[in-house]
């Protein structure tokens, strides 16, 4: 191996995913850790006109807002050599130009080892984009959640699987903001099913 080659490969480059990139990373990468970051909220907040809605029917997603007391959890990925500007590229497309997020610094604690904090990339959406749709009731996010829909898929599916990553890799985790949109989402799926019939 070529000695630049060599220091390329020793670069690493950890990213944090709290939203879709906890199930469906899509990029390479070394190895992954769940753990939290502090000092931040995940609120289904940011308005998504690509990938679950569109511009007559923006879907909710999720980005970080700040909040001293509060910590949010998710998975860091580590990427490493040459699979960095692949994967920075991969996710520029995917979170900035199409979803509309920035980037930040955060630091990440892994669960096995919470003494060693870990610097990491996150994508945030912050409330200066036009997209951003702002605090909401649970009923009112899930309303808009439950009919929205874009070109990765339904904005139902991204709320139910990152319920299902927390109640299973962070069971202990009490996130009430994100169970009472799943709660009020599943309320609202037979009258889903009685309106698609009678179509
Ligand atoms: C994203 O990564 O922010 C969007 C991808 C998805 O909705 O699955």
């Amino acid at each position: 191996m070529k000695h630049q080659d060599m220091i390329n490969e020793q670069r690493s480059l950890w990213v944090f995913g709290y939203g879709s990139l906890v199930w469906r990373p899509d990029f390479k990468f070394k190895r992954s850790k769940v753990g939290y970051i502090q000092g931040y909220k995940r609120r289904f907040w940011h308005g998504d006109t690509f990938h679950r809605g569109d511009i007559d029917m923006p879907g909710r997603v999720v980005t970080l807002v700040e909040d001293d007391d509060a910590c949010t959890w998710g998975v860091a990925y580590e990427v490493t050599g040459s699979q960095i500007e692949e994967s920075l590229k991969y996710l520029n497309v995917r979170e900035s130009e199409c979803g509309g997020y920035i980037t930040k610094w955060v630091e990440f604690i892994s669960r096995e080892d919470s003494h060693t904090p870990i610097l990491a990339l996150t994508y945030i959406a912050t409330a200066s984009n036009p997209i951003y749709q702002g605090p909401a009731s649970p009923e009112e996010i899930a309303a808009q959640i439950a009919v929205c829909k874009g070109k990765t898929g339904h904005n139902i599916e991204y709320l139910l699987r990152l319920a299902q990553f927390m109640k299973r890799y962070c069971p202990e985790v009490e996130d009430d903001h994100l169970f009472s949109i799943e709660a009020a989402t599943l309320a609202l799926v037979p009258y889903l099913l009685v309106s698609k019939q009678m179509m």
